[in-house]
């Protein structure tokens, strides 16, 4: 997509310093033309994060998703691999899968060409009697997947970076969580009517927290540490929190045991960090709580919610009966920001919607992600 001249110039005051950039401008959240610049400067192109490697955690387990328009199948094969095909089968294309569940073999619904778990056409009925056919000529079509630190990934450009170059720093800035050793308790699925990016924005800022959750959890969080200097295609802030950010203010005589791992400061705060482009998660005293998002429309996502423990956590006595009220919690601040970011979206669509500023303090990984995306759109239509 040439982009417009306008377009261009609002692009370019979106920079670095964080201190003096624009926000996005209003077109990128809404337009049609640009969600496709998106797709392919971004979700096709790059490491796109699917939530918690343990979402497809059994030989067998597979789940089903929808990333920028292309229907995918992850599934997690008998040695381990965890394998992502394209979700269209090699006959006539119909979907192999829907929703999630647990399979020895992929099996179309059509006419029952079937595959192994990592792609390999083993049965095409009757299709001994076609002149020259070889099931070894139609496997699926395969993406390249990554695990790091229990989060799982995965990209459809076979040329991009490594998946490690790509996170750069983003592992050892988490090692004190041991996210790796963390396992998901709760995971659920919604859709929202706003753009793939005001969801992950509005969780990475502090700004709203008075005026969208005065009486949840406003009173948990103190005034945040600086946006940390980071290597890799991730932002992240780290504040101290009065009793813990995992739980409402009523409910903080309820927390469960404080990770093991953690010490120092790290044991009285949450860290907030965004995966580029569209993973985000709170690293907390106790425990983590993982959004991802996918586009639908400009106008509407699909939000992937995770919660996950230490595994000693997750074995001490009551656990069940205390992780049930933090998840009550995260579901109490998305309800809160639910609302505010669907009315953001019908505001987004005003004709005279415009670019506005950041504040600095509470608000720099979102602005630090307003920088990125902007390089993205803006090298995207150098390269046409
Ligand atoms: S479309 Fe899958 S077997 Fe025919
Ligand atoms: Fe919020």
């Amino acid at each position: 997509m040439p982009m417009s001249q306008p377009l261009a110039a609002s692009l370019e005051r979106v920079r670095f310093p964080v201190a003096s950039s624009a926000t996005l401008p209003p077109e990128v959240y809404r337009c049609t033309d640009i969600a496709t610049a998106e797709t392919n400067a971004i979700f096709r192109k790059h490491w796109i994060g699917i939530g918690r490697a343990d979402r497809v955690k059994a030989p067998g387990d597979f789940a089903t998703l929808d990333i920028a328009g292309v229907p995918i199948i992850i599934v997690r094969a008998a040695n381990g691999a965890l394998h992502a095909h394209a979700n269209t089968c090699r006959h006539r294309g119909a979907l192999l899968k829907s929703g999630d569940g647990n399979c020895k073999r992929l099996v179309c619904p059509f006419h029952a060409w079937t595959y192994s778990l990592d792609g390999q056409l083993i049965g095409a009925p009757s299709m001994d009697q076609t002149a020259g056919f070889e099931k070894s000529d139609f496997p699926l079509v395969s993406f390249q997947t990554a695990e790091r630190d229990g989060f799982a990934f995965i990209c459809m450009d076979d040329n991009a970076q490594d998946i490690d170059v790509w996170l750069g720093g983003f592992s050892s800035m988490h090692r004190p969580w041991n996210l790796e050793g963390h396992v998901s308790t709760y995971r659920t699925e919604f859709e929202v009517a706003c753009n793939w990016k005001t969801f992950l924005e509005v969780f990475n800022e502090y700004y709203h927290l008075p005026y969208v959750h005065p009486d949840s959890i406003d009173s948990v969080y103190k005034r945040p540490d600086a946006a940390d200097d980071v290597s890799g295609n991730f932002t992240t802030q780290f504040g101290e929190t009065e009793g813990t950010g995992g739980l409402l203010e009523t409910q903080q005589d309820q927390a469960l045991p404080t990770n093991p791992g953690l010490e120092g400061r790290n044991r009285y705060g949450t860290r907030y960090t965004w995966i580029y482009p569209n993973m985000t998660f709170a690293a907390g005293t106790e425990g983590t709580w993982i959004y991802e998002t996918l586009p639908v429309t400009p106008n509407r996502c699909r939000v992937g919610m995770t919660v996950t423990f230490p595994k000693e956590t997750t074995e001490t006595d009551g656990f069940d009966e205390k992780s049930k009220i933090y998840i009550e919690r995260m579901h109490a601040a998305v309800d809160e920001d639910i609302p505010m970011l669907e009315q953001q979206q019908i505001g987004l669509t005003s004709p005279f919607a415009r670019q506005g500023r950041f504040c600095e303090a509470l608000e720099p990984s979102v602005a630090n992600f307003a920088c990125w995306y902007a390089d993205q759109i803006r090298n995207a239509n150098a390269a046409v």
